[in-house]
């Protein structure tokens, strides 16, 4: 498989009056051709931050990479001019974000922006591009794209606003779709069809997709492989089985412990105690331990190293050392791995 996208060592920061916000401390990622891989984390994990950077997107010039590569198609995009990188941005990668308002203009009719970015990236002519806009809106599954195209953005549902946003996104063919939290702001049942679309149009034109949320709930149907976020870092990273059946790391074991399933009800959701570190001063050793329960000792000193499970498979606790007492995950968090496993049973039969 071939590596589309290789994210090393990334140091992203903010310079504020209270001092350097270090929101991103060394992050390692890399994405295939054709693969969907989801970023999870709490919010402030430093997920937006990441996907921010890939675009070179940062706030300048507050915001800034500090160390560290990002490769796309071999070029070293954290180095490139600000020219150079709009290219990239919109043709290459292009992103959707959880507001499809920050993408539309209110003032423009929805089939002009589609139109826009066929324009402005493919040499097509009027005619053309008009076309090409009613084939990416059937795409995104709008009814009656004709009549659609002449409404303004306010004429349409949230749901129905993100897929627009996800047809101009389409409308340059990227190799990468960065979807940045993209059904956050939906009702559960819109969330939904907005997932299936995402995979259904992975399919159809095989793009590459970081898809970011915070819900670990929604990563088992559409990513093949997950990165979990904590602090900055990046503390857990699989594929999807490894990551949900074979969790290693204990804030893994929190997010899906705090995850409603369908037979859960509220009460047993178990929340993680405690709150995300200061990133201006971020603690030594592993950021987590204070919130975790099965902290070592070490884990207050010294940062633990990615330890290997599997070719794929990678968390950084000192749980994996060979040393390190045998820990499972907690009763809760076992309970919800089996009650997963059925019902992706009961949805697969
Ligand atoms: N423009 C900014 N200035 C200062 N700090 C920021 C800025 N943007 C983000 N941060 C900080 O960076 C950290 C990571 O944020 P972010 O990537 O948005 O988290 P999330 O995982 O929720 O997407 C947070 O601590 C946030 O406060
Ligand atoms: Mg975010």
């Amino acid at each position: 498989m071939d590596r589309l996208l290789e994210v090393n060592d990334l140091h992203v920061s903010f310079n504020t009056y209270s001092g350097e916000v270090q929101a991103v401390r060394g992050v390692n990622l890399h994405l295939n051709e054709g693969e969907t891989l989801a970023i999870v984390g709490e919010s402030g994990s430093g997920k937006s931050v990441t996907t921010k950077a890939l675009m070179g997107l940062l706030p300048k010039p507050h915001g800034f990479i500090k160390h560290g590569s990002i490769k796309f198609d071999n070029n070293d995009i954290s180095k490139m001019k600000d020219k150079d990188l709009q290219k990239i941005r919109g043709k290459d990668i292009a992103m959707i974000f959880q507001d499809p308002m920050t993408s539309l203009n209110p003032t423009l009719k929805v089939g002009t922006q589609i139109m826009e970015g066929l324009l402005k990236h493919q040499k097509l002519s009027k005619a053309e591009a008009h076309k090409k806009a009613i084939e990416l809106m059937d795409l995104v599954q709008i009814p009656n794209p004709e009549a659609r195209m002449k409404q303004y953005p306010h004429q349409f549902s949230g749901g129905m606003r993100q897929r627009v946003v996800i047809a101009m996104a389409l409308a340059c063919n990227p190799r990468v779709l960065i979807a940045d939290e993209p059904t956050t702001a939906l009702d559960v049942t819109i969330q939904a069809q907005i997932l299936d679309l995402m995979k259904d149009i992975q399919e159809k034109v095989n793009t590459s997709i970081i898809f970011i949320t915070h819900d670990l709930g929604v990563v088992a149907n559409i990513a093949d492989r997950v990165a979990v976020m904590y602090a900055g870092k990046i503390v857990e990273t699989g594929t999807v089985d490894e990551v949900f059946y074979n969790p290693k790391h204990p804030y893994t074991w929190g997010l899906l412990g705090s995850m409603p399933t369908l037979e859960s009800d509220e009460e047993e959701l178990f929340a993680i105690p405690g709150t995300p570190p200061d990133l201006i001063a971020p603690p030594k050793g592993d950021a987590f331990a204070a919130r975790n329960r099965f902290a070592l000792e070490i884990d207050f000193v010294e940062e633990p190293p990615m330890f290997k499970v599997s070719d794929t498979h990678y968390a950084a606790t000192w749980l994996l050392h060979e040393d390190a007492p045998k820990v499972e995950p907690p009763a809760s968090v076992k309970k919800r791995i089996d009650s997963m496993d059925h019902s992706e049973e009961a949805t697969r039969s």
